[in-house]
């Protein structure tokens, strides 16, 4: 079994709860981010284990940041992209929905690419991405970030469907998460908020049942299970405020 993986977005929240656990299993993690002091904190956590390197995945160049800590780490198996941003944005102000599209668009296209054409020489390989089940239904409090979400589900489908015509040996997991309490909600109140350390080692359990799809947790999978089946017609018509 693969015991190396790479998380973007492992400074705080969910990504760095999640290569924790990695490192009490004694994996080889590669964490990235933009901020170099936390990655140093996770490297002192475990100096043999853990591998750091600086990546911003709205800059051109991070491919080849994320190429230079897979072989730091001496190889790759897991692949996981939990770097994004995202915030409520009521009157619709341009410049906020351009950052969320940057980063969550453009750079989630940068990462999983990059990850994609590695697996792709390499022969075999595992790529998941926390998408969110903000993904399920336009926001109208957060358009950019709901759209984003759901661009990142259908890429996802998108690269899966792609790898078996090329029958690839790539296993692809899209990790929809409820509201868990991390920085990035930090602005804003939210219903039903998940503990992070509960929440990483759910994901944790799904990358390793090889998931495809994992909401997390039960209680929102009842909820997405009756959200998809509300009518276009009467959704939007609904004050939803989160
Ligand atoms: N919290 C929730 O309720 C929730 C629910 C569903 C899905 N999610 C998703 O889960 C993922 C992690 O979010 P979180 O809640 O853990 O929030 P967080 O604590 O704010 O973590 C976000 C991570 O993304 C990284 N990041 C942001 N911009 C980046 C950039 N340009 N380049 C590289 N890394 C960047 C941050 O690192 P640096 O700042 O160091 O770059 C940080 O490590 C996100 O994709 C989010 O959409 C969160």
């Amino acid at each position: 079994m693969g015991k190396r993986i790479i998380i973007i977005g492992a400074t705080s929240g969910i990504g760095r709860k999640v290569a924790e656990v990695y490192i009490t299993q004694g994996w080889k993690v590669g964490v990235a981010g933009r901020r170099a002091e936390e990655l140093e904190a996770l490297r002192k956590q475990a100096p043999d284990q853990v591998f750091t390197q600086v990546i911003d995945v709205t800059q051109p160049d991070s491919p080849e940041h994320l190429q230079a800590l897979i072989k730091q780490v001496g190889g790759m198996d897991v692949f996981l992209l939990s770097s994004g941003i995202g915030k409520q944005n009521h009157d619709l102000e341009p410049e906020a929905e351009l950052k969320t599209a940057a980063t969550n668009v453009e750079g989630f296209i940068r990462m999983v690419t990059t990850a994609y054409h590695f697996f792709v020489r390499q022969g075999y390989g595992h790529l998941a991405a926390i998408s969110s089940i903000a993904g399920t239904k336009g926001l109208g409090a957060a358009a950019a970030y709901s759209a984003t979400k759901r661009f990142q589900n259908t890429y996802l489908d998108a690269m899966d469907q792609l790898a078996r015509m090329n029958k690839l040996n790539i296993t692809f997991t899209d990790i929809r998460p409820g509201f868990v309490a991390t920085p990035l909600l930090k602005d804003d109140r939210y219903p039903l908020l998940m503990d992070v350390t509960d929440v990483a080692e759910e994901i944790v359990q799904a990358i390793e049942k090889k998931k495809r799809i994992a909401i997390i947790d039960w209680k929102y999978r009842i909820l997405v299970f009756f959200w998809r089946m509300i009518p276009h017609w009467l959704w939007v018509r609904l004050p939803v405020k989160n």
